[in-house]
């Protein structure tokens, strides 16, 4: 009896707590504009190796083209780093340029730019706040945002290590 008391008691209490832990996770949760795109429609140009990590990096043949000319990446363009642990897909990181996305984002603006984690089967990780991506990502703006796009003059169909 006294513990079914407490429990009513509890209960706002503890239903209070659920609510606020689930507003904290819509806070840092995110879903965005970005699309997964289709892999196979997109060029692998470079791979990174860091420990057990090996990152296949890709984006479309119309951005390779843009950059090779020493255009930006017009809109339109997804970058995908595929991010293997012992041969298996960990995680997506996309990015994708659309025509004023960046104003989705005014105190974090990385061009037209937006970044999404996807999930070996592509749902959004809801537990990332893209926010991160954005601001590292914000260092390379002399380059379009992007860190490995420098290598892509050189590719010439092999991916570049
Ligand atoms: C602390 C810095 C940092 C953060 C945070 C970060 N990145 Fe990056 N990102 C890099 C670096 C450095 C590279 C180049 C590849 C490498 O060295 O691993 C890169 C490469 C990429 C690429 C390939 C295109 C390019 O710029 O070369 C994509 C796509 C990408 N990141 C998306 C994301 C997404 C999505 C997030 C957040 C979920 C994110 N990044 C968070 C530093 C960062």
């Amino acid at each position: 009896m006294i513990l079914r008391k407490m429990l009513i008691l509890l209960a706002p209490v503890l239903l209070g707590a659920g609510f606020v832990t689930f507003e904290a996770l819509q806070v840092s949760a995110e879903t965005n504009r970005v699309q997964f795109p289709e892999l196979d429609a997109l060029v692998h140009y470079t791979t990174v190796r860091r420990g057990e990590v090996t990152e296949h990096i890709m984006t479309t043949p119309e951005a390779i083209e843009a950059i090779k000319q020493g255009h930006p990446a017009p809109n339109g363009t997804h970058f995908v780093l595929v991010d293997y642990r012992d041969d298996e897909v960990f995680r997506y990181f996309v990015m994708q340029k659309e025509a004023s996305w960046g104003a989705d984002y005014p105190n974090g603006r990385t061009g037209d730019w937006q970044f999404q984690w996807f999930q070996p089967d592509r749902s959004v990780n809801l537990n990332e706040n893209t926010a991160r991506c954005q601001s590292c990502h914000a260092n390379r703006s002399g380059t379009d945002f992007l860190f490995t796009a420098n290598r892509i003059p050189r590719f010439e169909g092999t991916p570049i290590e």
